[in-house]
């Protein structure tokens, strides 16, 4: 049974008719901006981030103005939480002047609880194990692509098995996809957890759900390929060297693209680091479609804020990882 969804804390939160409908939304803000420029009239919205942002910070400020509502950022080290305010004193404090709060930390149980203390809304904008409203980004460029009919495409994760790799594993059945996940073994593959849920749920959708070592074969006739930093926000600097090495065979060249169905497109969530996960031949290349993904943050957002607070999405009923 569906219940409304308050929040959208982790990827797997969402429903496919909840991916559905924002995904719809956001086509319709790509083409007029300000469609819904007084649903937010007189309101505000709580962005608050204790790791850096450009897209992320741009796109949610720019989604709450073009709603009519004024953003509020928030700087993790000027807050009180920053000097021992626990987390639940703070969200009824930000529930109290705000009407939905978005929230960019390191761990997800942080997110988890203000969640559970606010009053309103709270929007998962990146944690250390997720990353749902890129995902929206990236499912709205992949369907201005490729259209709805999914079925025989292949969609390519290489890479770290980071916050975004799961979000891609998770979204990816969601959408009754076939989506794979290419990493090294051991410490840097996405967490068993999420292998999991993942495949619970591709149970249910029909997506296929595949991780793997081997990027070639991973590769072949891949419709997308997608890859992400090798070093996130908060990973340990004193891993670079030996995560690096393990990492190499997973950069995106033109000799890995050449693998891939004719129609393939390269993807990046960004910041890029060319050299590192991907050549600039690549995603400076005819087949990459990392603008449009970067464009497509503020559209789904503003989709995502503009149902959430209306309480339009209805999630499901998956156990939390
Ligand atoms: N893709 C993304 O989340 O970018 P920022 O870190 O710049 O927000
Ligand atoms: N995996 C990266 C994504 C940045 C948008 C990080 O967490 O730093």
């Amino acid at each position: 049974m569906s219940t409304k969804l308050k929040d959208l804390l982790r990827t797997a939160d969402l429903s496919k008719a909840d991916v559905e409908l924002l995904l719809d939304t956001a086509a319709k803000f790509a083409n007029n901006p300000l469609r819904s420029k007084k649903a937010l009239a007189k309101r505000t919205v709580a962005i608050y981030m204790t790791k850096s942002s450009t897209r992320t910070r741009l796109a949610s400020e720019t989604a709450v103005a073009h709603l009519g509502g004024t953003p509020v950022f928030l700087r993790g080290d000027e807050l009180q939480i920053g000097r021992g305010e626990s987390i639940s004193d703070t969200a009824k404090i930000i529930s109290g002047f705000c009407s939905a709060l978005i929230v960019r930390t390191f761990a997800q149980s942080d997110v988890d609880e203000l969640g559970k203390f606010a009053s309103i809304p709270v929007i998962n904008a990146l944690t250390d194990d997720d990353h749902p409203t890129q995902l929206l980004a990236d499912w709205l460029t992949i369907r201005e692509k490729f259209g709805k009919n999914i079925k025989e495409r292949k969609f390519v994760y290489v890479g770290d098995g980071n916050n975004v790799a799961n979000a891609w594993l998770i979204m990816g059945a969601i959408m009754g996809a076939h989506v794979v996940v290419a990493t090294p073994t051991g410490k840097w593959a996405p967490k068993s957890l999420i292998v999991e849920q993942a495949s619970e749920i591709a149970k249910k959708s029909g997506a296929k759900i595949e991780v793997t070592n081997d990027v070639r074969l991973a590769a072949t006739g891949a419709s997308v390929i997608y890859t992400d930093v090798w070093m996130s926000m908060g990973d340990s600097e004193s891993d670079r060297i030996e995560k690096f090495a393990a990492l190499k065979p997973f950069m995106v060249t033109p000799e890995l693209m050449a693998l891939t169905a004719a129609d393939s497109i390269f993807m990046h969530c960004l910041p890029a680091h060319r050299g590192e996960e991907v050549s600039a031949e690549v995603i400076d290349g005819p087949k990459s479609v990392v603008w449009r993904q970067a464009f497509h943050r503020r559209t789904t957002i503003q989709a995502l804020l503009y149902h959430l607070t209306r309480g339009d999405l209805v999630g499901n009923n998956l156990s939390k990882v």
